[in-house]
């Protein structure tokens, strides 16, 4: 059995103040079954939500917690405890170290091992939505994902404070698969170095009037998927997205649009391209003209809206010409007879490769985590794939890419 990416890595965990502490000796376990050797740093919040014996007892290692301990200070200083890790892994990341992180203050053991590491860090915030969605918290973030920091999550749902929205730690399998990604990205081969690819994902959404619009129920989760599988493969990547709660892939040029025609400018400016993944749900009408202003009721009749076809970026990106990328893959939403409309949409649209999926509402694809999918290429038998969590789909669909372009550079 090939031995797990992570298998051998030293992880250093810093854990901050927030309740999702409580997960971390869980993580701890997860992450030393996948042969990790994990030392944690427990700040003085942190240490409000998790015993340093319970880290103490699931990581084997002492629980570093004190800048001015003279014995961890002489045997094991802050600069040790960033050497001796491969990568630092800041969970829970509460709105507070990410600032301190982000001003590059040192003022505890744990932002001075952050400020005076030159190893990857990679954050799994956890907070109240109203400090997640803070322009302050924004800004900080931006700030850490400029100088390379990756962030995991968080995850939407219930929050301890009885509010609801993004700001829940990512579960502690999520973060070993994010950190299993990173090494992999990291370690892993890199057949698509110097293509370019060119990805869309996510909903459009079509104005009605300033305040209203026309969208549909895309998370973006399949197509920033692919765009981070593309990238891990060595692509240089563009993802142009609509609207979508989903973080911005890793190593990824991220351009966030709204509407399709806005996509579709997008990505000609995005252009050359080797390679087109089209995994965005575009809308495919609009609203005709632009109400400038909001449309008020005024007792008589509801407005009526008359619709106008959307550009199909697909389809136009497909068309012959120079600038036409050598591979171009569409996806195909269906909710009956799959195969039979995702062929004739491979040929309608012009494209080499359909993707294929079922997103009829019993197969709970839309904002779903997992797919069944169908490849189609021009002139084969169709694939039909197990159900693969997305993150899966697009890591196979990332290998079929570079695969076809390593036979293709054989053939030539
Ligand atoms: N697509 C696009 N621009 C559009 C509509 C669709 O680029 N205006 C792309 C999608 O990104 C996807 C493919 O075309 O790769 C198929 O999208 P889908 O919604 O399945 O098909 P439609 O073109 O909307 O066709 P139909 O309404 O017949 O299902």
């Amino acid at each position: 059995m090939a031995e797990h990416p992570l298998s051998g890595k030293r992880v250093l965990l810093i854990v901050s103040g927030g309740i999702a502490a409580y997960k971390t000796p869980d993580l701890v376990r997860r992450l030393r079954e996948r042969g990790v050797a994990v030392r944690c740093v427990l700040t003085r919040g942190g240490a409000q939500f998790v015993t340093p014996l319970a880290l103490q007892a699931v990581s084997e290692e002492t629980v570093f917690q004190d800048l001015w301990n003279l014995t961890d200070e002489s045997e094991m200083g802050h600069i040790q405890l960033s050497r001796w890790a491969d990568m630092l892994l800041v969970a829970p990341a509460s709105a507070n170290i990410l600032a301190r992180m982000a001003a590059g203050m040192a003022d505890d053991l744990a932002a001075t091992v952050l400020l005076a590491t030159d190893k990857p860090v990679l954050v799994a915030p956890a907070m109240n939505v109203r400090m997640w969605d803070h322009p302050a918290t924004r800004a900080n973030l931006e700030t850490l994902k400029a100088r390379g920091v990756g962030v995991i999550g968080p995850n939407e749902g219930a929050m301890a404070c009885g509010e609801f929205g993004p700001g829940r730690m990512s579960e502690p399998l999520e973060i070993v698969a994010a950190l299993a990604d990173w090494f992999a990205g990291r370690d892993g081969p890199k057949p698509l170095a110097g293509k370019r690819a060119l990805v869309t994902s996510g909903p459009t959404h079509e104005p009605i009037d300033p305040v209203r619009y026309i969208a549909n129920r895309s998370s973006g989760k399949q197509g920033h998927a692919v765009a981070a599988a593309l990238a891990r493969l060595g692509a240089a990547v563009t993802l142009v997205s609509g609207p979508v709660r989903e973080p911005d892939p890793q190593g990824v040029t991220v351009v966030g649009v709204e509407t399709a025609r806005q996509m579709l400018d997008a990505c000609r400016a995005a252009l050359p391209a080797d390679l087109l993944v089209a995994a965005a749900a575009v809308a495919d009408w609009r609203v005709e003209g632009d109400a400038a202003s909001k449309l008020k009721k005024d007792g008589g009749a509801p407005p009526a809206l008359r619709l106008v076809e959307n550009p199909d970026i697909l389809a136009t990106l497909s068309a012959p010409g120079p600038q036409r990328p050598a591979l171009v893959v569409g996806f195909a939403a269906e909710t009956n007879d799959v195969l039979a409309y995702a062929q004739a949409k491979l040929a309608r649209k012009g494209c080499d490769w359909i993707v294929a999926n079922d997103v009829s509402p019993a197969t709970g694809t839309f904002g779903g985590d997992s797919n069944t999918v169908h490849l189609i290429r021009a002139g084969a038998t169709p694939e039909t794939w197990p159900t693969l969590p997305k993150t899966e789909v697009a890591a196979r669909l990332a290998t079929a890419i570079a695969d076809h372009f390593k036979n293709g550079t054989k053939l030539a």
